[in-house]
């Protein structure tokens, strides 16, 4: 019989490097426009253009295979074309982020000592209550999408979070992420060896550019192929496998505008800003249908939010079905469980109503706002005991 569970003590930093020493083959990569140092580079225009069209697929499978199989890692080149809206959104969490230094809120986060950044949690939801619809051109994003179907199938779940990186600040130690980055080694033993390489199926990590990012500002660094190394999320810690991760990994420079996108088992850290100024990413984390986000957000209240605009827009014909579902992924809740099935008995194809759908349908039947908020609200006590 096959061991399921291991300790710390089976890593081995041969096994890694054997991984990581892997050669990229271009004829995986089609689609792509480039390759760096072990990197697929696309071009966001080239993968807008082939969005709706039948060789989506195709490119689903590639973008699949390079965050699986391939190095874990790939960049889009200006996946955000409206960079006034990501100016204005910049604007709005720094203007976020001061208001919470003066209320003591600011806590930092769990891989920067104090003052080398500086973190905005659930910036998904506070872009929205302060600017509905700078939030909606932000998160119209057909690519945003289509990444988060190609790693993750529908009903996926964004959350956010804002970083900036301060002048001088230093490299963080190379890591792991959500879920077992965030726990210790002997709980991640706890695990066994087939939920620990479930868990990078579960999220889809990506950070999109508000600055441009040269390599003096430290743009993330990261080691292509170390995703597969199955022991991996209790070997970041080990001073051998950093050694080499100094060693080897690489890093990428970035315009605002691309979006880096990697599968959260990669081993990563952010690098060292020796610039004068801020590094400032929107850290994007997609969560399965099928796993726990990393942040609750209060999605009925956002999507009351910009349901008004998105009829507004809907009613001077500058909103097309794709545009809608397209901010419906990624801002309301498109799965309907958990849910209590005594009173949200099953709807459609075995699965009760949901949110996504609920705004599809008010959309397509111009609600009023009043009935639509009092339909969304009545669905979200449904769901609850
Ligand atoms: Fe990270």
């Amino acid at each position: 019989m096959k061991r399921q569970f291991f300790n710390e003590n089976d890593i081995n930093l041969c096994d890694f490097a054997d991984l990581c020493s892997q050669k990229l083959s271009k004829k995986n990569y089609p689609f792509c426009s480039n390759i760096k140092k072990k990197v697929v580079i696309y071009n966001g225009e080239q993968i807008r253009s082939i969005i709706n069209t039948p060789k989506s697929f195709e490119l689903k499978s590639e973008l699949h295979h390079c965050l699986k199989e391939g190095p874990g890692v790939l960049i889009i080149k200006q996946a955000f074309l409206q960079k006034k809206t990501i100016d204005k959104a910049t604007e709005i969490f720094l203007g976020i982020i001061k208001k919470e230094k003066e209320n003591a809120i600011h806590r930092g986060d769990h891989f920067a000592r104090p003052g080398q950044n500086e973190r905005l949690w659930n910036s998904l939801q506070k872009l929205c209550e302060i600017d509905p619809k700078t939030f909606i051109s932000y998160y119209e994003n057909p690519i945003l999408r289509f990444l988060s179907e190609a790693w993750l199938g529908p009903f996926f779940q964004i959350t956010s979070q804002v970083n900036i990186v301060k002048p001088g600040a230093n490299a963080q130690d190379p890591h792991r992420d959500y879920h077992l980055g965030f726990q210790e080694n002997s709980l991640v033993s706890k695990f066994p060896i087939s939920s620990q390489i479930l868990s990078q199926f579960l999220t889809l990590q990506g950070a999109i550019a508000h600055t441009d990012m040269g390599i003096s500002s430290g743009p993330t660094i990261i080691l292509p192929f170390s995703q597969q190394y199955t022991l991996g999320y209790m070997a970041w810690r080990n001073s051998k496998f950093k050694d080499y991760f100094k060693k080897n990994a690489i890093q990428i420079p970035m315009k605002k505008g691309d979006a880096m996108f990697l599968n959260p088992a990669l081993f990563h850290a952010a690098g060292k800003n020796s610039e004068s100024k801020d590094r400032i990413a929107n850290l994007i984390q997609v969560s399965s249908a099928f796993g726990k986000a990393l942040e609750s957000v209060d999605r009925t209240k956002i999507t009351k939010l910009i349901y008004p605009i998105l009829l507004e827009k809907k009613k001077r014909n500058l909103l097309g079905c794709k545009e809608s579902q397209t901010i419906g992924a990624s801002v309301a809740d498109g799965y309907p469980f958990p849910t209590n099935l005594d009173l949200n008995p099953p709807y459609k194809d075995s699965t009760p109503l949901n949110m996504q759908l609920l705004l599809e349908k008010a959309l397509s039947e111009n609600w009023a706002v009043e009935k639509f908020n009092l339909t969304i609200e009545r669905a979200e006590k449904q769901r609850i005991p």
